[in-house]
């Protein structure tokens, strides 16, 4: 039996879905496991890297790895139904088998933000690609200061991953802001927009990392109020989700300028975006 990934870049591993979780009325989150059982065991990759998924006889799309390489044996991706292949993926059910391409692309620099604080701001979906690396220090939490985590939503029933919360919040010097865009009965925590509920907590700058991932107009106003809060560029990190296809800066799809965000990233810091030509 073969124990490493195939040499041609383009060749999927075979994964059978294991779980499917319901997250929204559009979203479900996958878990995947490699047939090849070596593979399984040995596979590994890092917070913020993403992959290829392909549905047989459909097509292949990009998804980050949402899930944390310190939890091993399998890997989960979260789908949002927006195409083709994410509605042929929304309709399959647990014991299909997909192909994977993984891992690829960068990963956020988990590192060189030990010893700090740790700020992350998500928005929708946008909490996916935050996910992986949010677990991964919490499964490393001496390694880091303060986590706040500020997750927002336009509904309750909108926020992804509600079933992690409680690990979220009961964690160590760890706490979870949630708020929904509009009042809701039974709602008890925060009504208002990201970028708002960011300037109202006012977290410090100082050893503080923010990472951030959500639609581009919240990110647009947490980026120019993180900005007034004093955060430097080099201290704000997202992850993009441009248009990838091959994933391995062969097809030209995903350039930004001279970057291609599959291999230069998807994880950049603010300093990184700010060299770039305006149009991620
Ligand atoms: S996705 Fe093909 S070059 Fe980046």
């Amino acid at each position: 039996m073969s124990t490493s990934k195939s040499d041609n870049p383009y060749v999927p591993e075979l994964a059978v879905i294991e779980k499917i979780i319901t997250e929204t009325s559009d979203t479900k989150t996958f878990r995947a496991v490699f047939q090849n059982e070596a593979l399984r065991e040995s596979f590994t990759y890092e917070p913020g890297q993403f992959q290829e998924v392909s549905v047989f006889g459909v097509g292949e799309a990009t998804f980050c790895l949402t899930s944390t390489p310190t939890r091993k044996g399998y890997i989960e991706f979260a789908v949002k139904k927006v195409g083709t292949v994410t509605s042929a993926l929304q309709d399959i059910d647990e014991g299909a088998t997909v192909g994977i391409r993984a891992p690829l692309g960068n990963w956020f620099p988990y590192n060189d933000f030990k010893g700090k604080d740790l700020l992350f701001i998500g928005g929708g979906i946008g909490m996916a690609p935050m996910r992986s690396l949010l677990n991964f220090c919490l499964d490393n939490r001496a390694d880091y200061g303060k986590i706040d985590i500020i997750y927002g939503a336009r509904s309750s029933g909108d926020l992804s991953f509600q079933y992690e919360f409680d690990d979220w919040s009961k964690s160590p010097n760890t706490n979870l802001y949630l708020t929904i865009d509009k009042p809701e009965d039974g709602w008890t925590k925060n009504v208002g927009f990201v970028p708002a509920y960011l300037m109202d907590l006012k977290p410090s700058p100082e050893n503080t990392i923010a990472i951030t991932c959500g639609p581009p107009i919240m990110i647009k106003f947490v980026l120019q109020n993180l900005r007034e809060l004093g955060f430097t560029d080099e201290q704000i990190w997202t992850t993009l989700e441009m248009k990838m296809k091959c994933g391995i800066g062969k097809c030209g799809r995903c350039n930004i300028g001279h970057k291609y965000v599959c291999i230069d990233g998807p994880v950049f810091s603010n300093a990184q975006l700010a060299e770039l030509p305006p149009e991620y």
